[in-house]
């Protein structure tokens, strides 16, 4: 259907304050203005930073629609919009790529200077939201909302992909994927014959484990509070599970005793900030990399030991795929093409698909963990 130049009313999920349920309301969207694309959404994940943001830990503002995991179909787009067209397949881009700031111009930078999270205005770049409710403006998640039938976005933050893509199922490829699989295989560059630890075996965690399998490490140790993700964990190829909360020493300890003398690689993909200290004290003192994917609450500190940070370990962070020269745009329609030709495979990852208007059901399998991902389809 041709939207442009018409507000229309559809269908999405409004989170009207933190911590409150979703409800599915009607929503006028305008259509995209100058360099903006109006599209009509196929699927989207249920993802770690997405509760976060309904829980309040990262400053957004509300009455929002939440979710940034999306796959969809352009329906129309405003003026000088080149990259894409009505009917390409496109995924949703938490971190945009608009190739003018310093970061899209340095060859070690992706963090464009238009992102929309550190800090987030809930409004897309010219400083207007597209939504409103009952009268009321509704703001944006990271220029993304994806809870939603139909959105105007940013060009800059879409990627075209290949339009043989599964739409149901490569939205984890918007966030999940690039953010796991590429903070290990690109950012950690886990090596042949290596040892890695991976807190947090959900979505991301699970990513971060296949990207690890991928670059041929030989031991993966996964940590995790929840055991009912170690059977999907080992079929990803973890090697050990630890359960901290069943263990008699501080998991760290444990991890560099079962290495010998720390890990190659260790990865945080939980969002807390003891857990991140965890990670650090589980790398070899020398040669250790640890690589920080989940995002901790707005505001908290992160305190290492600073003896030890002169021994030389390295200390990371990659969220959400902030992987210095992964530029958005151009590197996630390549691992769509990457799945496509079965060099990677994200359908272990969905779990389960629920109908669009089922966001709470979705939400409840995820608090108690029986998920990887949950795809929401519309
Ligand atoms: N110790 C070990 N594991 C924990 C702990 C803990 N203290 N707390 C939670 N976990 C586990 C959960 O049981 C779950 O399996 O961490 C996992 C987190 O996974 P998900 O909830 O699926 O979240 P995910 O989407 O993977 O995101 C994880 O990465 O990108 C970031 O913002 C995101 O901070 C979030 C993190
Ligand atoms: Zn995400």
């Amino acid at each position: 259907m041709d939207t442009l130049g018409k507000t229309l009313t559809y269908q999405a999920a409004i989170a009207w304050e933190t911590n409150s349920p979703l409800s599915i309301e009607e929503v006028k969207v305008e259509p995209p203005k100058a360099e903006e694309v109006h599209i009509k959404m196929a699927s989207s994940g249920i993802c770690g930073s997405a509760d976060h943001v309904l829980k309040g830990l990262l400053p957004l503002n509300f009455p929002l629609i939440p979710g940034h995991e999306g796959a969809e179909i352009v329906d129309s787009i405003g003026e000088g919009v080149s990259s894409v067209k009505p009917g390409d397949k496109v995924l949703t881009l938490v971190v945009p790529q608009r190739r003018e700031c310093s970061s899209c111009l340095h060859p070690r930078g992706n963090f464009c200077e238009k992102q929309d999270i550190l800090p987030s205005s809930g409004l897309i770049l010219d400083g207007t939201s597209r939504f409103t409710c009952k009268g009321e403006k509704i703001y944006n998640s990271f220029h993304t909302s994806t809870f939603t039938k139909h959105t105007a976005m940013p060009e800059i933050a879409v990627a075209k992909i290949d339009d043989a893509a599964p739409l149901g199922k490569v939205c984890l490829i918007s966030c999940e994927v690039p953010t796991g699989y590429r903070a290990a295989v690109h950012s950690a560059r886990v090596t042949p014959g290596s040892t890695c630890v991976v807190f947090g075996l959900g979505g991301v965690g699970s990513a971060v484990v296949m990207g690890c399998k991928a670059s041929g490490a030989s031991r993966i140790i996964g940590v995790d509070i929840n055991e009912e993700k170690f059977p999907r964990g080992r079929a990803l190829r973890v090697t050990d599970c630890l359960n901290p909360r069943n263990l008699k020493k501080p998991v760290q300890q444990v991890v560099v005793e079962m290495t010998g003398f720390g890990v190659d690689f260790a990865f945080e993909a939980i969002g807390l900030v003891d857990t991140m200290i965890a990670a650090w004290d589980s790398c070899h003192l020398s040669y250790g990399v640890c690589l920080i994917v989940g995002l901790a609450p707005s505001n908290s500190q992160l305190s290492l030991d600073a003896v030890k940070v002169i021994s030389g370990r390295t200390l990371k962070g990659a969220y959400p795929f902030c992987l210095a020269d992964y530029k958005t745009r151009g590197c996630i329609p390549q691992l769509v093409t990457d799945y496509l030709q079965k060099k990677i495979n994200v359908d272990p990852l969905v779990t389960h698909q629920l109908p669009f208007h089922q966001p709470h059901k979705a939400f409840e399998l995820y608090h108690t963990g029986k998920t990887i991902r949950c795809v929401l389809l519309f």
